[in-house]
């Protein structure tokens, strides 16, 4: 059942190469240069006229929500708020009958998610889910929706899930930024083509799995852990911090890079292994002064760096490389390295990975 892997979490972190073109598949198709959402197609116009979109989820659905804000400001030009489902439930949130809302759950049953859902809709708001469970209680509670199509998620530490969500998240963006005009006929023709060549780079950030492993093992001993990011690197920061938090039970906090000096920069010392998510976009050097600073106070730097970097590999202790990507479509392949780090530090300090203590895999209580 494990398919030849110690543990449901190491198969569903190298189903991704599958899993992410399962959620493309007959949606996007990059030859005849079209991308259709089915269950959003009934929506479409009235989703290209859309004045703010809420995103709601918890924990690693927020994460993906949080990489979808970047994805749908960026290209549909549509301001994204997003907010913890538990949050956004009891504040009395400003909820409009003009608003759309994406909630985003893998079980498809998080009680707080529901209970957002549920509140938007009576003041008259759209619902969209993104769900992996077909026929859930969110699925069902929706207007409408894209199912993620990962499959099965077993391991409580969700991974294909999270890249699913991302998939289908840009892709619902890329489809309304089409419809609203507001990218290029290019870059839409480009952003299918970089999209549907994802699932093969996916497989080829797995190749580095011994070197992960490898990296593991000499920060087994830490008690913290910081990860940081910029841009649409930061959700990916957090995620990977809350991936190591829950399977290895080591402290981790994910940070935007920059907010290092307003506090956390305190922490570093030569014992603190700092995970940098340096991939070559839009601020590339701003994230190289970053882990200068953090070089000077001696922190220990992994780097997720973009294949062919120069610069970076010779001012860290340890790098790990992804291949190049569209800007928008780098967190689907800057997060798989971080699932493989967790998994290889939680393995190695006797976790138990798949069933971590304290934790279910779907949360029906708030
Ligand atoms: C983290 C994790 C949780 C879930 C959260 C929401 O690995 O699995 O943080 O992401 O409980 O669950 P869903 O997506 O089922 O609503």
């Amino acid at each position: 059942e494990k398919g030849g892997y110690d543990h449901f979490m190491l198969k569903e972190i190298f189903e991704q190469p599958r899993s992410i073109a399962d959620s493309m598949r007959g949606r996007v198709n990059s030859e005849e240069g079209t991308l259709q959402l089915g269950g959003l197609s009934d929506y479409m116009d009235k989703l290209a006229e859309a004045k703010r979109i809420i995103i709601v989820g918890c924990g690693t659905s927020w994460h993906a929500g949080l990489v979808a804000e970047y994805v749908f400001e960026e290209l549909a030009r549509i301001p994204v708020e997003v907010e913890y489902a538990s949050e956004f439930r009891y504040r009395n949130p400003i909820i409009n009958p003009d608003d759309f809302v994406i909630a985003i759950s893998q079980s498809g049953e998080t009680a707080d998610t529901l209970a957002a859902i549920q509140l938007a809709k009576s003041k008259g708001a759209t619902i969209f889910g993104v769900c992996n469970v077909v026929g859930s209680s969110i699925a069902r509670e929706t207007h409408a929706g894209a199912y993620t199509h990962a499959g099965p998620e077993i391991g409580v530490a969700s991974t294909k899930a999270f890249t699913a969500q991302v998939t289908v998240l840009t892709q619902m963006a890329i489809a309304i930024a089409h419809k609203r005009g507001s990218i290029t006929e290019e870059l839409y023709q480009q952003l299918l083509l970089d999209l549907s060549a994802i699932p093969q780079k996916v497989g080829q950030v797995l190749k580095a799995a011994d070197r992960i492993k490898e990296i593991a093992y000499i920060f087994t001993y830490a008690r913290n852990f910081i990860y940081l990011g910029r841009g649409l690197n930061f959700p990916v920061a957090l995620e990977g911090a809350l991936k190591l938090k829950e399977i290895s039970y080591i402290h981790a906090e994910g940070y935007p890079a920059a907010e290092m000096k307003h506090g956390p920069i305190a922490l570093i010392d030569e014992d603190m292994p700092v995970v940098f998510i340096a991939t070559k976009d839009s601020s590339y050097e701003k994230i190289v002064s970053n882990i200068q600073e953090v070089k000077a106070r001696k922190g220990r730097v992994i780097a997720i760096v973009t294949e062919g970097d120069e610069l970076i590999p010779n001012m860290v202790d340890f790098v790990i490389e992804v291949p190049e990507t569209h800007d928008i479509l780098i967190p689907l392949l800057s997060s798989i390295p971080l699932q493989l780090l967790s998994y290889y530090v939680a393995v190695m300090r006797g976790r138990n990975v798949d069933q971590p203590r304290n934790l279910a895999k779907s949360v029906t209580v708030e």
